[in-house]
C-alpha cells in the first residue's frame, strides 16, 4: 500500500539493544537491576523485527586495568554488594586529547600535573602516592595523553570520567546474555579501548573516537534509531544522545531498558530522566508502543542477504580496532 513516491522517504530504522550482558545483570561484575527487561526485548525481537533494518547489539568489553575502573587508579577490589549500591566509585577529572581520532585517549590530570587538582573524594578521587607508575600500570602504559597533555597541554581538554567496579572484562563476564534474542544478522559493536571511556554505541564520551556504527547506518539509509538495553542512565542514554548529534531521530524504550539511578552523576529516577531526555528532543516510548507500529513491506528491501555480509565484515573490522 505504500505509495510509490513515499518509499524512498520512508524512514529506515536500526534498533539498538546495548549491553544485554552476564556483566550488567543482577549476578554480574557490575549488576544493574535488568532481568525484568528481557521479556519486553525478546517480545519486540520475536514480534516487530520487520521494523527495522539494521539490529545492533552493543558489547561492553573492557581488557585489564581500563581507564573506568576504580583499581587502575589505586583504590582496593571491590566486590558488589546486595544492595548493588557500590558500582559507582567515584569520580576523576581526566586531561584528553583534542580530535585525537581513532587514537583518542584520556590521561587522569592528576598524572599530568598533580598540583592542578584538588582531592575532593568521590567526585575527584585521588590516587595513593606513588600509584601511578606509567610501566607497571597497563592504564598509563603507552597512553598517548600521558605523554601529550604533560608535553602540551593546550593539545587536550579536561573531562569528568566516573570509576566503577571492575566489570565486563574480555576474559570475564562480557559475555551477551544469552536470554536475549540474537541472530545471525545482528551486528555487534565492542566498546573495549583501554584509554577511554566509551558509554555511546557510536563514539567514545569525548566523541573523537567513532565506532563503525554511524557509517554503517548512513550506508543503509538508516534515520531513526530506538534504543533500549542497559543502563537508562548511562550507555543506553549516551547512544540516544549521540544518535540526535548525528543527526537521526533518537527513541528510548524506557520498559525495555533498567537504569542505575540515584549515583551522585547519574538521574535520581525514571521521571527525572524522562524530563531530560525528551527536552533534548529524544522520543520516550515503552514496549507497547513499538509493538503496535505496523510493518509494511518495503518492495526495495531486498538488503538482508547483502547486510549479513556487511555486519559480518563490521564485526571484524570492530574487532581488529580494539587494542
Ligand atoms: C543469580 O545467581 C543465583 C545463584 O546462583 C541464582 O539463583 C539466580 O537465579 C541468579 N539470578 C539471575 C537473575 O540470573
Ligand atoms: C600545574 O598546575 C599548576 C596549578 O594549576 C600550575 O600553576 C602549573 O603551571 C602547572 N604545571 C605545568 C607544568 O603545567
Ligand atoms: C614514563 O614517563 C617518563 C617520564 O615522563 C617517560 O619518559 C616515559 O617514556 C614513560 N614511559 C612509558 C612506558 O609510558
Ligand atoms: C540508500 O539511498 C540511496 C539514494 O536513495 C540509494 O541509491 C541506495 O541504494 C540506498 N541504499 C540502501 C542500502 O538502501
Ligand atoms: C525524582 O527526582 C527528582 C529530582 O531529584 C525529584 O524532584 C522527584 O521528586 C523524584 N520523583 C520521584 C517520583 O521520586
Amino acid at each position: 500500500m505504500a505509495c510509490l513516491s513515499l518509499v524512498g522517504l520512508e524512514a529506515k530504522k536500526a534498533f539498538i539493544i546495548v549491553d544485554t550482558q552476564e556483566c550488567f545483570l543482577e549476578n554480574g561484575s557490575l549488576p544493574v537491576i535488568a532481568s525484568q527487561i528481557i521479556p519486553q526485548l525478546n517480545e519486540i525481537r520475536n514480534q516487530k523485527d520487520c521494523l527495522f533494518d539494521i539490529v545492533v547489539k552493543t558489547q561492553d568489553y573492557h581488557p585489564a586495568g581500563h581507564i573506568s575502573f576504580g583499581t587502575s587508579h589505586g583504590m582496593a577490589p571491590d566486590s558488589p554488594n546486595a544492595a548493588m549500591s557500590n558500582s559507582w566509585r567515584g569520580g576523576m577529572t581526566m586531561q584528553c586529547i583534542k580530535n585525537g581520532g581513532s587514537n583518542e585517549a584520556c590521561c587522569p590530570q592528576y598524572y599530568v600535573n598533580s598540583s592542578s587538582i584538588t582531592c575532593n573524594p568521590p567526585f575527584e578521587y585521588c590516587p595513593p602516592a606513588g600509584f601511578y607508575n606509567n610501566v607497571t600500570n597497563p592504564m598509563l602504559n603507552g597512553n598517548p595523553a600521558c605523554t601529550l597533555c604533560a608535553e602540551s597541554p593546550d593539545q587536550c581538554f579536561g573531562m569528568a570520567m566516573d570509576l566503577w567496579l571492575d566489570h565486563c572484562l574480555q576474559n570475564g563476564d562480557s559475555t551477551l546474555s544469552p536470554n536475549v534474542v540474537s541472530k545471525n544478522s545482528d551486528i555487534i559493536v565492542q566498546k573495549g579501548h583501554r584509554y577511554i571511556e566509551m558509554y555511546s554505541a557510536f563514539m567514545d564520551n569525548t566523541r573523537n573516537y567513532m565506532s563503525d556504527l554511524d557509517a554503517v547506518l548512513k550506508q543503509n539509509n538508516v534515520t531513526e534509531v530506538y534504543a533500549a538495553g542497559i543502563a537508562t542512565t548511562h550507555c543506553v542514554r549516551w547512544t540516544v544522545q549521540d544518535a540526535v548529534f548525528l543527526g537521526y531521530k533518537a527513541n528510548i524504550i524506557m520498559d525495555a531498558s533498567a537504569g542505575i539511578w540515584g549515583t551522585p552523576t547519574s538521574y535520581a529516577n525514571e521521571s527525572e530522566a524522562i524530563i531530560d531526555f525528551q527536552r533534548q528532543g529524544i522520543g520516550v516510548i515503552n514496549t507497547a508502543d513499538l509493538l503496535a507500529m505496523s510493518c509494511e513491506a518495503d518492495p526495495q528491501d531486498t538488503s538482508s542477504s547483502s547486510m549479513n555480509a556487511l555486519g559480518f565484515l563490521f564485526a571484524v573490522l570492530s574487532l581488529a580496532s580494539l587494542l
